[in-house]
Order: C-alpha cells, then structure tokens, then sequence
C-alpha cells in the first residue's frame, strides 16, 4: 500500500517522515475499526482533503502506539470503500469522491467586487520586483547566520536598522540612529504601540488630522484612547488646535487631500511637542513618491527627540510584506520596545533580513526610481484625459503620492454610487472625513497605483464616462 521501497535505514527515516501529520482521536481499544471509523470521519467531514498523502502504515503505527497491520489493514478496507486511493510509488491518498462539497474561503468575497478599482491605498503590486527580491531572499537565507532564526532583539535585525537608516537619512533627511529604529508588522502595528505609549502615560485622546484613514482611527479607538480631530485646510493640518497628549499627521503628503504641512505649520507642531511633552507621530507613508522639484524632507529632521518617525514599504513595495519602521526619540525606545515585546516579540527575522539585502543591494532604490516614473505617467495620463473629457471636474493633490482628488459638481458620494452600479470602484473624500456634514468637501479621491498597465486605460475610460455626464 505504501512506498515499498522504504527498506533501507535512510529511506525507512524518509518514508516515516512522509506523509501528512494526522490528528486521530482513537477509543480506548485503539483497533482496527476504531481507526477506520476516525479516518472516515475525518475525510467526510472535510477534514482531510482529496489528494492528502496519509502517513505510511509504518510510520502512522509509531505515532499511535499501534501495529503496524493494524493501521495497514485500515487503509486496506478505505482503499476498498473508495476513500483512500492507493498506488505503487505514490503512497495512500485521500481519494477524490471522498471530498466534502465545501467553500473554500478564499472564494467567498468579503465585499463586493468590481470590474475595475480605482481606490486609493495601494500601489501597482504587478510590478512587484519578484527577480530583484527572490535573488535578495536567496542571498539573504544564505548569508543569514544561525540565530537570525531564533527569537533575538524585539527592535529588530542590526542589518535592517543599519541600512534603513543610512536610507532614511540619504533619501528622506531623517536624523535615524540604529539604535533608536524598531521595526514593526506595518504602520498598523507601529501606531498600536504608540498608542499604547500614550494610553500608558495617562493620555485619553489622540488628536487627528480631520481627513485621514478610518483604520487608523480604529487602532486608535482600539487602545483605548479617543481621537479628536484637527482641522486641515490648504496649508495641511492648523497646528494651533493640536490637543492632547498623542498627535498624529501626515507632513509630507496630507492624507488624502495631498497638501503639505506648511513649514510655519510645522514648526509649531514641534513647539506643542516640545511645550505638552507629548508624542508627535510622523506618518511618512508614501514620502517616496514626489512628482515635483520641491523636496518635502521629515517633519522629524527638526527635532529627533520629539517626534515619532514612521515609515512604511506598503506603498514602496507592497503592503502584503508588512515591514514598516518607527525612529524613536530616546526617551521612548525602552517603553516601545517593551510594548513590541508583549505585542508579537519581534516581526518575521527572514524577511527583515531580505529587505535588508534588498535596500543594500541598490534595488530598493531602483525599484522606487522606477516606481515614481511609472506613477507619473498614470498620473499625467489621467490629468490629460480629465481636461478634455471631464472638464467640469477639478483636479487637486498631483504633486505626490499614488492617489488625485476630484472636486465635483455635486454629490461626491451619488458619483460614486453611480460608478459602482457600473462596476467602478471609487471612494469619496466623505468616507475619509472624521465626522461629514452636508458642508464637508465634494470630492472624489482616485488612486492610480492598484489597476494593472492592462486594466488602467479601461478604467480611466469608465471613470471619465462617469464624471463626464
Ligand atoms: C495614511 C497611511 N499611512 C500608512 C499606511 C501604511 O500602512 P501599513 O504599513 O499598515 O500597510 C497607509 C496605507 O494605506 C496609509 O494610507
């Protein structure tokens, strides 16, 4: 029934160790029908899947403390009944009538699906570096020493935070010192911990800039801590109404409305910081990519001991790695840490370790080069379309970032409604708005990372169709 060429010690070893390993709850007899009975029920209920290699009769008897024959004439009278398959060389497999009708639940759709997805949030992942990043992981697994595969510094890996702050001080003037970075499972986790700082040092409320992500303020929800919101206006967020003992904002690129934090806007903010003692985080999630000549360095640069720098390869690469890092002032490093710790220990130590190769093997840096250009032609594509097929609709935040904001006649929230009925999803500017009103903004937020190159052009078709009427 099983491989027969299992005779020498070796391949004895290999044949036990083949096979998947089986949960059997056995009565106190341990026979022969006892362990059919599991395996039938175990199959029926879907359990065991079709094509599952089962353990051999030898090795299955070993881990149920039962004899071998036992277990070999079970698998015979399965076989017989239909429910197992077995063949010479390929072992004793779940059969395929045997499976239970179920779905699975990759194929039940958590929400609705659409023909084509202009929301924003995530970047072009077709374009994903596979080459660049299956030759850093090789090379990483290679090099990585062996206690890279135990559990070691919740801060992270040396080589990670080596590199990241060679990056961050080169590409976006943060003042990061190794010691001081910790990285985390996305800014998700980041802004959890530091929620957790604030909630610890007796804070209830973290202000928030009025626009922003709704996760976001569910994390912060989430730790027991109110968020209050700042109102945002063209010059990003008014710092005079900062409150509380937690800020959050996005300097570099307000998210969604685009703008940056004007630099009398920033400097303030440092001074609350410095005044109220409380945690400025600086939300850098797509600092990469900027369109135009004027640079917008980190808010952080101006006081490091002050400000919480958080950045992200979610947009960079894609948000399914969740690798996301903070620069800690001092005197935080030791309560975050001790925060990650009881939080997940550390994040994954291999894919550190490859992000770590990747960003030092120049392809990080070329990846975003080439990243940015690509973005920009979308970008450009989708302006010059607007102009001639939608002219009634004004195009706002272009000059940074993988999303544009549409100031439209009307409903915002109608126009997307009536782009779903068509199979367009958009978002309004609402959905983002910490508390709407009739008086909040009419505006359409497009992001143009996520369509592949294929669907793009028939995407921004449908979407000019729909802002066009
Ligand atoms: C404003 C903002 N910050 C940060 C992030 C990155 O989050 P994460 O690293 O958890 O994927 C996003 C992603 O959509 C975002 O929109």
């Amino acid at each position: 029934m099983e491989d027969s060429r299992a005779t020498s010690p070796s391949d004895g070893a290999r044949a036990e160790a083949a096979g998947a390993d089986l949960h059997l709850e056995l009565s106190a007899t341990r026979g022969r029908n006892d362990l059919v009975q599991a395996l039938h029920e175990s199959i029926r209920t879907g359990r065991l899947v079709a094509g599952t290699r089962l353990p051999s009769s030898r090795s299955l008897a070993k881990d149920l403390g039962i004899a071998r024959n036992t277990v070999a004439d079970a698998y015979g009278q399965l076989v017989a009944e239909g429910w197992l398959t077995a063949r010479q060389g390929s072992g004793t497999v779940v059969a395929n009538r045997a499976a239970v009708p179920t779905t699975p639940a990759a194929a039940r759709p958590l929400e609705k699906t659409y023909r084509y997805d202009l929301r924003p949030g995530t970047p072009d992942v077709a374009t994903f570096p596979r080459t660049e990043w299956l030759a850093a992981t090789r090379k990483a697994l290679t090099m990585a020493p062996n206690e890279a595969f135990g559990l070691g510094d919740p801060r992270g890996r040396p080589e990670l935070r080596q590199v990241l702050a060679d990056y961050l001080a080169r590409a976006r003037g943060v003042r990061a010192d190794p010691e001081r970075i910790l990285i985390c499972s996305g800014y998700v986790q980041a802004l959890s911990l530091l929620g957790e700082i604030v909630k610890t040092l007796g804070g209830t409320t973290m202000a928030v800039e009025e626009f922003g992500y709704g996760l976001h303020r569910d994390v912060i929800r989430a730790r027991g801590l109110s968020p209050v919101a700042v109102p945002v206006d063209s010059l990003g967020a008014c710092t005079s109404e900062l409150t509380g003992e937690g800020v959050l904002l996005t300097p570099a690129h307000q998210m969604p409305t685009g703008v940056p934090l004007a630099p009398e806007r920033r400097t303030a903010a440092i001074e609350w910081a410095r005044e109220t003692g409380g945690v400025l985080i600086e939300d850098d999630y797509d600092g990469e990519f900027r369109y135009d000549r004027q640079a917008v360095g980190a808010l952080q640069a101006l006081d490091p001991e002050r400000v919480v720098y958080t950045g992200t390869a979610s947009k960079s690469l894609a948000p399914g790695l969740r690798l996301a890092w903070m620069v800690l002032p001092e005197h935080l490093v030791e309560p975050v840490v001790a925060a990650k710790r009881t939080s997940d220990y550390q994040t994954a130590t291999i894919e550190q370790l490859v992000l770590a190769e990747f960003i030092a093997s120049g392809h990080y840096d070329r990846h975003v080069r080439r990243s940015r250009l690509h973005y920009r032609r979308r970008r450009d594509r989708l302006v010059e379309l607007l102009s001639v097929r939608a002219p009634n609709v004004q195009v706002a935040g272009i000059s940074a970032g993988l999303h544009v904001l549409l100031d439209v006649p009307g409903d915002a929230e109608d126009m997307v409604a009536r782009a779903a009925r068509q199979g367009l999803a958009l978002a309004s500017l609402t959905t983002y708005h910490f508390n709407p009103t009739p008086a909040t903004r009419q505006a359409v937020i497009v992001g143009y990372g996520t369509p592949p190159d294929h669907a793009y052009p028939g995407a921004l078709d449908l979407l000019c169709q729909v802002l066009g009427v």
